[in-house]
């Protein structure tokens, strides 16, 4: 069998304007592995995992050992997607130096390229990531790490001011040298003029349909995560009813002696156990 050609960011860059761009969340090992099976290009490992796996109520509290760590295992169970690792809040704000040894940290844990949120006011950390050799995703429009801290989670680019900032934003961030860049919750016109001003792809979450790629997060798109239900997911299962009827019935069959089944079950040799019998008799 032919081994699956890694995606790079040049496949990335090429497919802006010829192919939708498929980007989804990913925190461990065996869903990374179903989703580079199903055709995804990008698999993000998201500081999402502080809330969707970790169970925090916002991205805040997530740490770089965390981040390592859920990296680490999605590059593990993916031959051909490109991962790209979440610097979480705090591992990129102090300094440019820091923030380039936290992205190497998470190129090592696995990753192909760092995702960092912020526009026009984080240009320097960006390029000095980039002038490292490492391949940074922009984030701007809606920024969940420190979003909460001034308005909540809101659409951006409501206002001609807020719609021309996030167009000088991105605009920035690509001359910076960013191979793509995130719109999170930004309204479809403007989003639409920001796709049509930069040369790098952009992956909308909730930011209409002109965008060149789309992001959701995993636990969100298969009904797992219950907690926010944000009005641009869409449901494509409904995985935490069908975990629900799953363990229920597990539960239940434990307790009526119906598992494990004999199937699920080993036994010694006839000889072996004839020994066994007859040493116990003595
Ligand atoms: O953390 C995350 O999952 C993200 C995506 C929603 C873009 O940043």
């Amino acid at each position: 069998m032919q081994a699956k050609k890694k995606v790079s960011v040049n496949d990335i860059l090429a497919m802006k304007g010829s192919e939708k761009i498929s980007v989804l969340t990913a925190y461990d090992y065996s869903t990374s592995l179903i989703c580079d099976r199903a055709g995804v290009d990008i698999l993000l490992v998201g500081d999402s995992a502080g809330m969707v796996v970790l169970g925090y109520s916002s991205t805040v509290p997530v740490g770089m050992s965390e981040m390592a760590m859920f990296c680490g295992a999605v590059s593990r169970g993916a031959k051909r997607a490109m991962i790209v690792g979440d610097m979480p809040f705090g591992s990129y704000q102090p300094n440019a130096s820091m923030a380039v040894e936290n992205a190497v940290q998470l190129i090592k844990a696995g990753c192909d390229a760092v995702k960092l949120e912020g526009g026009s006011e984080i240009i320097g950390t960006i390029k000095a990531i980039v002038d490292a050799g490492i391949p940074v995703m922009g984030h701007i429009g809606l920024k969940p790490q420190t979003q909460s801290l001034w308005e909540g989670y809101r659409l951006q680019g409501r206002t001609k001011e807020s719609a021309m900032k996030l167009i000088e934003d991105a605009k920035a961030l690509e001359k910076a040298g960013v191979f793509s860049i995130v719109l999170e919750m930004v309204a479809s016109e403007v989003a639409d003029v920001i796709t049509k001003s930069v040369s790098v792809p952009t992956i909308g979450i909730g930011s209409g349909t002109g965008c060149d790629g789309q992001v959701l997060v995993l636990h969100d798109m298969l009904g797992i995560y219950e907690d926010i239900k944000p009005r641009f997911v869409k449901r494509y299962a409904e995985l935490s009813k069908s975990i629900l009827d799953a363990v229920s019935k597990y539960t239940s069959d434990i307790k009526a002696g119906k598992f494990p089944e004999e199937s699920n079950t080993f036994h010694m040799s006839p000889e072996e156990l004839e020994r066994f019998r007859k040493a116990r008799k003595k």
